[in-house]
């Protein structure tokens, strides 16, 4: 059984290294995931691969069915989630390409379909959210980083927007006031419903460019792609580095 799930973000809707074994179309109470996951192996682990959005890079991250994905991990069995996730960077030394392996996260999103416990016939249910993300995994992250050469930021919040605009600057600036140090469009309500899945959920953010009113005059959408296509290799390598010890 395939234990260790990979959610690819932008920049990720492929794992080049992965020696695909097949596709498998998952239904689930919540409709269906970004599509059909793809398992195969990676450094002779087996692993399953999932494009947050879509193989095409089609689906926006508002419109992202963040249930169906994780119910759909849980069903075919998976317990170690690893989200790859670009993100604007709000502090000066996280310059693009940095990785940064957050460990908090403060939550802006609205309207997304955001909890598995919706009341009905079943009791109140409350989670324990106080640390976001698998601390476990986390470390296991930071390791991979290490033995790969790769330096990342291992202290950060994350700052979780609705997009798909960027932000404004004064939003930046509110963030910063807030403790955000990187912000991004998808991490929540992901990482709530792996917790609520009991899934191990751990994040790897790599910055694609300054956040709003933090570097150049306006943020140009050809500068990011182009930031994400260099870092994204050095998250393929921390990949390599870090599954053989999950
Ligand atoms: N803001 C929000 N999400 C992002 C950004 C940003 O600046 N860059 C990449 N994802």
């Amino acid at each position: 059984m395939t234990e260790l799930a990979i959610i690819g973000g932008s920049g990720l809707t492929s794992l080049r290294c992965l020696e695909v074994t097949r596709r498998e179309v998952v239904y689930t109470p919540y409709g269906e995931p970004s599509g059909p996951l793809t398992h195969g192996t990676l450094c002779g682990k087996a692993v399953v691969f999932l494009p947050r959005h879509g193989y095409g890079h089609t689906i926006p991250p508002h419109m992202i069915n963040y249930r169906a994905n994780l119910q759909a991990l849980k069903q075919i069995g998976v317990k170690k989630v690893v989200a790859v996730a670009a993100v604007g960077s709000i502090r000066a030394d996280l310059v693009p390409g940095s990785i940064v392996i957050p460990d908090q996260i403060i939550d802006y999103t609205w309207a997304r379909a955001h909890t598995f416990f919706e009341g009905g016939d079943t009791p109140v249910t409350h989670i324990d959210f106080t640390h976001p993300y698998s601390a476990e995994l986390r470390a296991l992250l930071l390791k991979g980083c290490a033995n790969a050469g790769l330096a990342c930021s291992s202290q950060a919040t994350y700052g979780a927007t609705q997009g798909p605009r960027l932000e404004t600057a004064a939003e930046i600036n509110r963030m910063e006031r807030d403790g955000c140090d990187i912000v991004g469009m998808t991490g929540m309500p992901e990482a709530a419903l792996a917790a609520e899945l009991g899934l191990a959920y751990a994040t790897c953010a790599v910055v694609a460019n300054m956040a709003a009113g933090r570097g150049a005059e306006t943020i140009s959408m050809v500068e990011i792609e182009y930031n994400l296509k260099q870092a994204m290799e050095n998250v393929r390598t921390l990949l390599e580095h870090v599954i053989p010890l999950i």
